[in-house]
């Protein structure tokens, strides 16, 4: 597996998986009939740079990287991962991850932050927390889960830095 930071060129290899997660609307706060144009606005335009995971000319997953907000806070990034459905169980979102807070380094930044981690999405709360992200607040039925209902979202954090 190759990461490697996508160009604006790649977008049509990761639309169907972004498409195929905002659909599901289980785990991200995106339109459930996402268009394209949004979608390359979200995943590629808006984000700093946004990374892809590839074996033998196939996107496994991809992952992007933002200022979480501006000011005093800019020093704390934000990242949204996803993994095809088919590349799953792979190590691929870990290797993503671990890859993305390289990058998060690399750029100066000193600590990252998750806004909206879907309490009812175990595979993710399980795996950040295992990476090191702590769940420093529980926003109480904040996402309107398509088969649950209402259910809570979680904000992690990390410091990455030294210092
Ligand atoms: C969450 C997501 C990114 C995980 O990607 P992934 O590449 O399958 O994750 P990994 O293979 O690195 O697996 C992480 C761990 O979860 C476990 N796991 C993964 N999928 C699992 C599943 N469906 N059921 C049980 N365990 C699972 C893996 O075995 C692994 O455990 P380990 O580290 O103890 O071996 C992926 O499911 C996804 O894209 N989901 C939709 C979008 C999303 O939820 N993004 C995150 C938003 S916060």
């Amino acid at each position: 597996m190759n990461i490697r930071e996508a160009t604006p060129d790649d977008f049509d290899a990761l639309w169907p998986i972004i498409q195929s997660v905002a659909a599901a609307g289980e785990t991200y706060p995106y339109p459930r009939d996402l268009a394209k144009e949004e979608g390359k606005r979200l995943w590629m335009e808006l984000p700093q740079k946004t990374f892809l995971a590839e074996e033998d000319g196939r996107v496994l997953g991809t992952y992007y990287i933002k200022p979480n907000t501006g000011g005093g806070g800019s020093h704390v990034c934000n990242c949204g991962y996803m993994v095809a459905t088919e590349a799953r169980r792979r190590g691929v979102a870990t290797a993503l991850c671990e890859h993305s807070q390289q990058t998060a380094r690399a750029l100066g930044y000193k600590a990252m932050q998750f806004n909206l981690v879907i309490s009812t999405n175990e595979v993710a709360v399980r795996l950040w927390t295992k990476l090191g992200f702590a769940t420093v607040g529980r926003l109480p039925r904040a996402f309107a889960h398509p088969r649950l209902g209402y259910v809570d979202a979680l904000v992690k954090f990390k410091w990455l830095a030294d210092e």
